[in-house]
């Protein structure tokens, strides 16, 4: 893969396209109402196969919600269809108040503020964790500049404050390959942030992590909710208690329970689900 191919797969963005809305500015994002995200009887069908059936979700401002399910809920299908990779048959997905996300490209959706992690972490391998985040800022459209324009200081200040919130101000230098996992991923989480997300899609970001990188991880997403606001998809329940948010239980491709952790476990119905595979 070249690095324009990679950029626009970790970000979403292709570093030539013309986008709709200007090059510098970013679509104002209407969130009056305190909700980022809207997604209202969303239906994605597959060959007569209802990954998402009516889906309901509403995401706050600022919130870390967890989205827990059994293998084939539709939660990887849920985010396709907030990021635009799938169009849904029914239903209407709107970033805050007026962005009608199924009237928007990939690109757009990413360029209108929301940024998404793939489970497989996509870096720049040969390049520094430093070069990684600068590239990754670079790529940001909302800032015109060539990819090989000098750094200004402010630039710089940014990304050692994002190696830092990662935990890889340590590591700034050395080549992202020789990395660890767990490390890898904080860097795509890092290289999302230089894009200044307000929403963020996590899909089992700690799959593969130690125990104490994956405590590491709920501890950055917890500093991260507020200023952006996170859902987070995961199996690994330890984790999922540890972010301490709202849980959304999804099955069948609807939601089948929603509340604290200790709530929606104690759930009959969604012990079941659960225990009944
Ligand atoms: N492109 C596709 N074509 C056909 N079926 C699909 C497609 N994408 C997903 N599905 C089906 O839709 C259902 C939901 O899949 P999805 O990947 O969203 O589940 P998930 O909740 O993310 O599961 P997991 O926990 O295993 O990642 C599954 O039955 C899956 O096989
Ligand atoms: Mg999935």
């Amino acid at each position: 893969m070249g690095s324009r191919d990679v950029l626009r797969r970790i970000i979403g963005i292709d570093p030539d396209a013309p986008d709709r809305f200007g090059h510098t500015s970013r679509r104002e994002l209407d969130i009056s109402h305190h909700v980022i995200l809207y997604l209202d009887e969303i239906t994605v069908s597959f060959d007569g196969f209802k990954a998402l059936n009516k889906l309901n979700l509403a995401i706050d401002a600022g919130e870390l919600r967890c989205i827990i399910g059994p293998n084939g809920a539709g939660k990887t299908t849920m985010m396709d269809v907030i990021t635009g990779k799938t169009r849904p048959d029914k239903g209407s997905a709107f970033f805050g108040q007026t962005i009608d996300l199924t009237r928007l490209t990939e690109p757009e959706i990413a360029h209108a503020g929301i940024g998404r992690k793939f489970q497989k972490p996509t870096i720049f391998e040969q390049h520094s964790a430093f070069e990684n985040l600068e590239l990754a800022m670079k790529a940001d459209k909302r800032v015109r500049r060539s990819l090989v324009a000098t750094l200004e200081d402010a630039d710089h200040d940014r990304i050692a404050d994002t190696l830092r919130l990662i935990r890889l101000d340590q590591q700034a230098d050395r080549p992202a390959g020789l990395l660890s996992h767990g490390q890898k991923q904080w860097l795509e989480i890092g290289m999302l942030l230089m894009q200044e997300p307000k929403l963020l899609l996590l899909d089992e970001p700690v799959a593969g992590m130690t125990d104490d990188e994956t405590m590491r991880t709920a501890e950055l997403f917890v500093s991260l909710a507020g200023q952006h606001s996170l859902v987070v998809v995961e199996h690994d329940m330890a984790f999922v208690e540890k972010l301490g948010g709202k849980v959304t239980v999804l099955h069948e491709g609807s939601v089948l329970a929603e509340g604290d952790l200790a709530t929606v476990q104690n759930d009959q119905r969604v012990i079941e689900v659960y225990l009944g595979r």
